[in-house]
């Protein structure tokens, strides 16, 4: 996907990613499925300070280098992302130069804030309570972002988690409008009025848990298991999994399925040869929305966490 012409300069972005936000990421495991996915021809990988998958991704990167699988480091886009501690205007840097220490890289495609508040500094590590919270200077934040990108540390920044009208009022006042904002979007939570403002901005949706997060503590809607998506699936000889992410693609976001598993991970990636009828989209439209992440990362309700976007 190539983000048309803005204030800000435009991104090319590999419309599939690897996601890499799990319960437990072991080293080894992550590391081996990077180099998997690469010589599969993924060049998308996402990853979060918060997520423990940096420093095995930088170790892929590195090995794969060295075996030739990729010939530069500008061969991948790489993003990665700011934890609520660090949402702070004087901590963003320190913590921007932490990750690329850990990915073992001079600069990132993507940094990307990772939610819409702020943790005290010292916090860096949940459950979060009300007491670990302070206002997120948002101004502040995107300022350092801007510099950040000045530097070259990172080629494009964006935001995740961000409502409409949070997304409005950053626009307001960005000398550099955010390239992306990453979002929960499945069949289960389809992001309609996000996208159409997103489109009019310029701003390429990313999709998180494209297949609502199977098998973790978050799978509330069981996207997988939906009987409509199985029918769909059935009648086009593919995977549910396939049709989750084929759907994401017809909408024009960039996504990024996580899977650490050889098999599932070429699934994945094998959504461009075929595609959905008119009459799969209109069911699919029908499917019952519901957020996962209603709490966000605080796991206590905040009210104004999504604006009460739906
Ligand atoms: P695994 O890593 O064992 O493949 P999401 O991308 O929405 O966060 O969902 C990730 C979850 O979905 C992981 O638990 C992953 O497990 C599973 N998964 C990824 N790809 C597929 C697939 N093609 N079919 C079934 N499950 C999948």
């Amino acid at each position: 996907i190539r983000q048309p012409s803005s204030k800000s300069k435009p991104i090319s972005m590999p419309v599939i990613g690897l996601g890499t936000a799990a319960e437990h990421n072991d080293v080894e495991v992550v590391k081996s499925a990077v180099i998997e996915a690469i010589k599969m021809g993924y060049r998308h990988f996402d990853t979060a300070a918060q997520y423990g998958s940096e420093q095995a991704l930088g170790e892929a990167i590195a090995e794969a280098l060295q075996l030739g699988l990729i010939a530069s480091r500008d061969d991948l886009f790489i993003t990665s992302k700011l934890w609520c501690c660090d949402n702070h205007p004087h901590l963003l840097l320190p913590a921007l130069q932490n990750s690329l220490q850990c990915l073992k890289l001079d600069y990132l495609d993507l940094y990307l804030i990772h939610w819409p508040i702020s943790a005290k500094p010292e916090k860096r590590y949940m459950p979060y309570s009300e007491e670990c919270l302070v206002p997120f200077d948002l101004k502040g934040v995107w300022a350092a972002m801007e510099e950040a990108h000045r530097l070259g540390l990172t080629k494009s920044i964006g935001v995740s988690n961000f409502s409409c009208k949070k997304l409005k009022n950053l626009v307001s006042f960005a000398t550099i409008p955010p390239s992306v904002n990453q979002v929960e979007m499945n069949i289960a939570m389809q992001q309609k009025n996000l996208r159409e403002y997103c489109k009019a901005k310029d701003i390429i949706v990313t999709a998180y848990s494209p297949l609502g997060a199977k098998g973790t503590k978050w799978d509330i809607n069981q996207v997988l298991d939906n009987e409509l998506i199985k029918q769909i699936a059935q009648d086009h000889g593919k995977t549910a999994a396939q049709v989750c992410l084929r759907w994401l693609f017809e909408q024009g976001v960039t996504l990024i399925p996580k899977s650490y598993n050889k098999e599932r991970l070429k699934q994945n990636i094998e959504i461009f040869d075929w595609s959905l009828t008119k009459d799969d989209h209109e069911k699919i439209n029908q499917v019952k929305q519901d957020r996962m992440f209603k709490d966000g990362p605080a796991g206590f309700p905040l009210p104004d966490l999504f604006d009460g976007e739906t």
